[in-house]
């Protein structure tokens, strides 16, 4: 078991996003969780791709925590994650073909919630663009089973598959009812008639997943009420991003749940009062995958530049990226709101070799200044971001460990970065693996 620090504290540690999603948190997480004992996801699903890279073997990990690959944490997925249990049994077989033993490290919140297949239709085809404004969701059946779960009746979790056998009939009714929704939503007689959406398609998968899974299931609140008790350090991973938060982010291009530290206490199941460490992960510029207003994008030819040299395609999806310059001031945002502690500042290597790298200071609306940022989204993809340029730097930074041995324009933009967003940055990345990373003493 890790110790407690220097002054006998534990160190519950929160990692993340800051942006749009995809900041780097798995590398981040991965890097940490040497040091813990459990490493915990408390929101969203399988529309998460978070990727560890450890040498030649890179890894995509969308419901398993990223400190899965670190033999002495435990991963637990906490009760406000929504499982595709079929997903989940996917990933666990991949991760067991690749070496990794899940025996006693894998533990699932009995009152996590299931994304059903009918789920993922629905999301398809209410993000088609006819039923209001398209997100651009991962169509894995995010939102539906996040309002399924507020609707409650016709809701079904970790322990309902566990005794499958006591909510068959539930089962039935609940996906007669669905076929008609998604009937009356324009699906199409093929995807209705697909057998892995029928009441019998959905038993059988679900009755199959249950063998592998149901081991796991267990009262993860109050495991991790003793393993505080017993001293373990507890690391909590964020999938998303802050920008993404259902009640401040971008609403409506954003997911649906809490992305940041706000999110852990209900997530996890874990006292408010636990976590003081809260590292944030943002890369040295923007990015966004899906719609949605992004005030510092970059229509040319150096938004071109910055997704094929910091290779910007979706973990999940495959969809590029869309890339901007960073912007202080949604930062600035997360790291008030977000209760960041600390920074990690992703991919530096990146921006090598660019003259000029831009800052976004602050925002235009029809020609005035404006000090906060719009809740309208018309509002926010009309703003006019303001930029300020500062030198970039030539050299390859990848081999760079110490912070002093950055070139001084790189050192210079970090430092002004800290500067208008408030916060430390603790750790700087210059490539994905874990060696890969400048840690600056404090
Ligand atoms: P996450 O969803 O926040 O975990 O981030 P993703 O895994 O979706 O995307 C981050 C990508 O950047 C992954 O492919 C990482 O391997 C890669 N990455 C992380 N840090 C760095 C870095 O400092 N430099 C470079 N070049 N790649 C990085
Ligand atoms: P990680 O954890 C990037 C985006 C989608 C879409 C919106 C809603 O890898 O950083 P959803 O399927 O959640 O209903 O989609 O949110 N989105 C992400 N973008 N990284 C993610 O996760 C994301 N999770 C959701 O692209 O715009
Ligand atoms: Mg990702």
């Amino acid at each position: 078991m890790s110790s407690a620090n220097s002054h006998g504290q534990q160190k519950h540690t929160c990692v993340v996003g800051m942006g749009w999603g995809d900041e780097g948190k798995g590398k981040i997480v991965d890097l940490l969780a040497g040091d813990f004992d459990v490493v915990i996801r408390f929101n969203g699903g399988a529309n998460a791709g978070h990727t560890v890279r450890i040498g030649d073997d890179a890894f995509a990990l969308h419901l398993l925590p990223s400190g899965v690959l670190r033999e002495q944490a435990v991963s637990v997925i906490g009760p406000g994650v929504v499982v595709d249990p079929a997903g989940l049994v996917e990933e666990m077989v991949g991760l067991e073909s690749r070496g990794i033993d899940l025996t006693g490290r894998l533990l699932i919140s009995d009152r996590a919630h299931l994304v059903m297949p009918y789920h993922k239709l629905e999301d398809r085809l209410r993000d088609s663009g006819s039923q209001g404004k398209k997100i651009g969701t991962t169509a894995k059946g995010i939102g539906p089973c996040y309002a399924e779960k507020m609707l409650r009746s016709s809701a079904f979790r970790m322990v309902d598959l566990v005794h499958l056998d006591r909510n068959t009939d539930r089962l039935r009714s609940v996906c007669q009812r669905k076929r008609s929704i998604l009937e009356s939503m324009g699906a199409e007689e093929a995807s209705l008639n697909d057998e892995a959406l029928t009441f019998d398609g959905t038993l059988s998968m679900l009755q199959s997943v249950r063998k592998k899974l149901a081991g796991h299931v267990r009262d993860t609140t109050t495991w991790l009420e003793h393993s505080v008790r017993e001293g373990r350090n507890l690391l909590f991973e964020s999938a998303n991003g802050m920008l993404l938060d259902i009640d401040h982010g971008t609403f409506p291009y954003v997911t649906a749940s809490h992305t940041g530290l706000n999110g852990v206490p209900s997530g996890a199941g874990v006292s408010p009062h636990l976590v003081r460490r809260c590292v944030g992960v943002s890369k040295a510029y923007a990015t966004r995958v899906g719609n949605g207003p992004f005030p510092s994008e970059l229509h040319d030819e150096r938004g071109d530049r910055i997704r094929e040299v910091g290779r910007e395609y979706g973990t999940t999806t495959g969809r590029p990226r869309r890339c901007g310059w960073l912007d202080a001031v949604t930062l600035r945002r997360s790291v008030v709101l977000g209760g960041v502690t600390e920074i990690a500042m992703m991919h530096m290597d990146t921006l090598s070799g660019l003259p000029e790298v831009g800052i976004c200071t602050g925002y235009r609306l029809r020609g005035q200044l404006i000090g906060s940022i719009p809740a309208d989204s018309d509002d926010l993809e009309a703003v006019e971001p303001v930029f300020e340029l500062v030198a970039g730097w030539q050299e390859d930074v990848s081999h760079v460990r110490r912070f002093e041995d950055l070139p001084v324009q790189a050192r210079s933009y970090i430092h002004r970065v800290e500067k208008l967003v408030g916060a430390t940055i603790s750790m700087v990345s210059v490539g994905p693996e874990r060696n890969q990373t400048i840690h600056r003493s404090r």
